[in-house]
């Protein structure tokens, strides 16, 4: 076995499947494009604090996912960004975007780094795409980020996904569920496992969240976020859920759902898919208005987002066959060398053509004449270009058609011309 293997939870990806991924980046900013969002691109990692603070300290991402280091001795500590909307809001920040305009509506694809443990759609280093809108959180933003996620799904023909949708209200509210939770689960407090022990004290609203079937039971008679949610609460979610019904897009509401984030207000939402297996969610986000406040920012920001693991999704359209029309990348001619003497006047007209905007292949190892048609089929060339003793001498190359055999006789220039016709007419289908 070879010594050099990819870490664990990181994969390559070739240029086959680099197709795909191109294909789905291009249905992602064409549909933020037509909703006015712009792309940003943060820094691969920040301080740690950035994340400590914004993300929560006793979530599981900072407990125990993050990759830091410490450059210097004296230095601070650096975090792998594991998401990306305290970068984008530390940027936004920074920059005080909103005295520019009181609204930005941000979209980014990168990659992020959690310290996982590895399994099917669960990567150490993984992609999302999302979308951040800073500086308005009414229900009309938040329906439109929702939306906007929901029209990329559709327009990559993805099914049997699911939306659930939750309101953690504000921040009193919570404060006064907490106090409810804490009540209810204290007489409990024995049967209770570690990780909802520690809960308990730091953030009881995560025990909701617990994937432990014994504790699922006792969650479900738990008292509902939803009863200590005070009028104005209600009534902005409701707002939400008719925007989405408006838009003809299906919810379930799922008072249950907390998300994985601290910094987290009012709507909360997350979709799964039925073609992954234990780790379902393909995407999440919610309203993040305390996130300015709580990176130093003197006041809330309202602010809503979104982000969808690239992986996940990637693996979806897979499952559900959704890659079969990609066309593949190919050249539009092969030069077939007959002679190496001519290999470098053959190398010369390849260079012509290429700076010419043709898509041009060539032999690189000297390889026979047979062995060069193998490759130019094997790449899927449209043409063959076939240069050999007479061609040289005479200036005029026979060009073939590799799909219906047709083949013709041209000089240099009427082939460039030829293919580069050809090469306009690809760019427009
Ligand atoms: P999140 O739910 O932690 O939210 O991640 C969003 C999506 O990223 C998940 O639904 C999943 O598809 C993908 N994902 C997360 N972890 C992994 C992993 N280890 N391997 C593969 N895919 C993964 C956030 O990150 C928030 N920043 C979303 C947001 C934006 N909220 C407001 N704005």
């Amino acid at each position: 076995m070879l010594y050099y293997q990819s870490v664990k939870g990181t994969r390559d990806i070739f240029p086959e499947e680099v197709v795909r991924w191109h294909y789905v980046e291009e249905v992602v900013r064409r549909h933020a494009f037509l909703y006015g969002f712009r792309e940003i691109r943060v820094p691969v990692f920040e301080y740690t604090d950035l994340f400590q603070r914004g993300i929560g300290a006793t979530t599981d991402i900072v407990g125990k996912e993050m990759f830091s280091f410490q450059p210097d001795p004296q230095g601070r500590s650096m975090t792998l960004r594991p998401e990306m909307t305290a970068g984008v809001m530390r940027a936004a920040l920074q920059k005080n975007l909103l005295s520019l305009a009181p609204v930005h509506k941000l979209f980014y694809i990168g990659e992020l780094f959690r310290k996982e443990r590895p399994q099917a759609g669960r990567q150490r280093q993984f992609t999302q795409f999302g979308a951040e809108l800073l500086g308005a959180s009414s229900p009309a933003a938040v329906a439109e980020v929702i939306t906007l996620m929901m029209q990329v799904f559709e327009a990559l023909g993805l099914k049997n996904l699911k939306l659930r949708i939750n309101t953690l209200g504000d921040t009193d509210d919570r404060l006064r569920y907490r106090e409810a939770l804490q009540s209810y689960f204290a007489p409990f407090h024995a049967t209770l496992d570690e990780a909802s022990k520690e809960r308990l004290e730091k953030n009881p609203l995560r025990i909701l969240d617990s994937k432990n079937p014994a504790m699922q039971e006792l969650v479900a008679g738990a008292p509902k976020l939803y009863d200590y949610l005070k009028a104005s609460s209600l009534q902005e979610f409701e707002k939400v859920l008719l925007y989405l019904g408006e838009r003809n897009i299906a919810y379930d509401i799922d008072h249950r759902l907390v998300r994985g984030l601290d910094y987290y207000c009012h709507t909360a939402f997350e979709v799964t898919s039925a073609e992954l297996g234990a780790q379902d969610a393909i995407g999440g986000g919610g309203r993040y208005d305390a996130l300015a406040r709580e990176l130093g920012n003197s006041a809330d920001i309202p602010a809503v987002g979104f982000a969808v693991g690239m992986e996940r999704l990637l693996i979806t359209m897979e499952k559900q066959g959704l890659f079969g029309a990609i066309p593949v990348k190919s050249p539009l001619v092969y030069l077939v060398v007959q002679q190496q003497e001519l290999a470098d006047h053959a190398m010369q007209l390849a260079w012509q053509l290429r700076q010419a905007g043709v898509s041009s292949e060539i032999d690189l190892a000297a390889r026979s004449m047979k062995a060069q048609m193998r490759e130019a089929n094997r790449m899927q060339a449209s043409f063959a270009l076939f240069i050999g003793a007479t061609e040289y001498a005479t200036g005029s190359y026979a060009l073939k058609n590799l799909a219906t055999s047709e083949q013709i006789t041209l000089t240099f220039d009427e082939v460039l011309h030829f293919l580069q016709e050809h090469s306009a007419r690809q760019l427009l289908d």
